[in-house]
């Protein structure tokens, strides 16, 4: 058997274990060293995966000493840069990234120049394009099953850099990666929200278009109905689609639904209900990472510039609002629009207030974190991971 990959996890919390599974399930990667701020939640990784990978408080130093070959940021959003760069300073294969990538482009673009001198791939985690029934969307579209797709329509919750980032890279990924030519948004923020330390909105509601005609629209805390997925209009017949289901209407399904629960390269859907996506997306996800690393493939569809267009198409919404018009991409504002609008008095909390949907992911005494300290100095803690 080839020899495993040695894997390195920046932020041992809840991602951090659909990483390590995935990682495991895949067979191609060993846990060589994990980094968090906090022992106990390495502890629990140990005890969770029966792992005996060094312990370090402070990532910097599990980079500089443990050789790896691979490295997994799990910290939250304002973390991603300052540890991916940290990371492919010290020239590993690869990182995986969670997504959203980045709090703003700037940091984003700045992720893809760091691994590009430092010869690293960087893959950004929307690991729903490894599930089986978007692939299975993807093709059917490509082959025309639904001839034209007219509109592709999702609906998020929790703010759109979190959940829909996972939408706006479905989007391009169903398309064969198109690329969006424009976007036209709005929000509204009367309280001071966040989540996992970024500001986000209380709603919003987005309109995309692709350049082969495609058109996709989100909406986000708008509607009850909220899920991954996305119902697609084609000129031809509709797709349904969601991380387990895929049902057809078109001619040669007479009109009527037509379902497809397609298993998955490590998992059954059967086996594994509402786990599925989880377990599946990780292993499918690492799996053509290893790929992607040994050179057994040439593009890997989960890459940093498509984790960039992901984020750029969530920053356009927030530019829209911040500009009142439609915004042609590429994008130009490196800033994140959203953090403008509020920083500059143009749009102040009318219910000031700041709280965070995800504190209650925090440790300790903690109910802010910005993911990007190393080890915390005495009096800081609010500053650290
Ligand atoms: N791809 C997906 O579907 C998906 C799902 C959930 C979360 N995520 C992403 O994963 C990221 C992490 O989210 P989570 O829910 O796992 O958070 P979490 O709070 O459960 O875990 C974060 C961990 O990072 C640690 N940490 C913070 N700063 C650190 C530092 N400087 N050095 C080392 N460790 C540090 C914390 O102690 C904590 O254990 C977020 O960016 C989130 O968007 C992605």
């Amino acid at each position: 058997m080839a020899v495993r990959l040695r894997v390195g996890i920046i932020g041992c919390g809840g991602m951090a274990k659909r990483h390590v599974g995935g990682y495991l399930a895949s067979g191609r990667f060993e846990i060589a060293a994990l980094a968090d701020l906090n022992e106990e939640a390495m502890h629990q990784f140990d005890d969770e995966f029966g792992l005996s990978a060094q312990h370090y408080r402070d990532a910097r130093e599990m980079l500089d000493r443990e050789g790896l070959d691979v490295v997994s940021v799990c910290v939250w959003h304002a973390g991603h840069a300052t540890w991916t760069i940290a990371a492919a300073a010290r020239r590993p294969k690869a990182i995986l990234c969670e997504k959203p990538m980045a709090e703003n482009l700037q940091r984003a673009e700045q992720m893809l120049v760091a691994c590009g001198r430092n010869n690293v791939k960087l893959a950004i985690g929307h690991q729903r394009r490894f599930l089986p029934a978007y692939t299975l969307a993807r093709d059917l579209i490509a082959q025309g099953a639904i001839g034209n797709v007219e509109l592709m329509q999702s609906f998020g919750a929790q703010g759109l850099p979190n959940y829909c980032s996972h939408q706006t890279d479905m989007f391009r990924y169903l398309l064969s990666d198109d690329e969006c030519e424009w976007v036209m948004g709005n929000i509204e923020r009367k309280t001071d929200r966040y989540e996992r330390s970024t500001r986000i909105e209380d709603r919003a509601i987005a309109l995309y278009q692709f350049r082969g005609g495609a058109r996709a629209m989100i909406l986000c805390d708008v509607t009850t109905i909220v899920y991954q997925g996305a119902r697609i209009y084609g000129s031809e017949g509709m797709i349904d689609l969601t991380t387990t289901e895929l049902r057809l209407l078109n001619q040669s399904t007479r009109g009527a639904w037509q379902s497809h629960l397609p298993d998955g390269q490590f998992f059954r859907v059967e086996d594994q209900g509402k786990q599925f996506e989880w377990v599946e997306g990780a292993a499918a996800q690492a799996n053509e990472l290893a790929q992607w690393i040994r050179g057994e493939i040439d593009t890997y569809r989960g890459n940093g510039e498509n984790g960039y267009k992901a984020l750029e198409m969530i920053h356009a919404v927030y530019e829209s609002a911040r500009c009142h018009e439609r915004v042609v991409l590429p994008l130009q504002t490196r800033l994140n629009p959203l953090d403008l609008m509020v920083e500059s008095g143009h749009l102040e909390p009318q219910r000031p207030g700041r709280y965070d949907i995800r504190s209650f992911l925090l440790r300790g005494e903690r109910l802010w974190s910005d993911g990007s300290a190393t080890v915390p100095h005495p009096g800081q803690e609010g500053q650290a991971g």
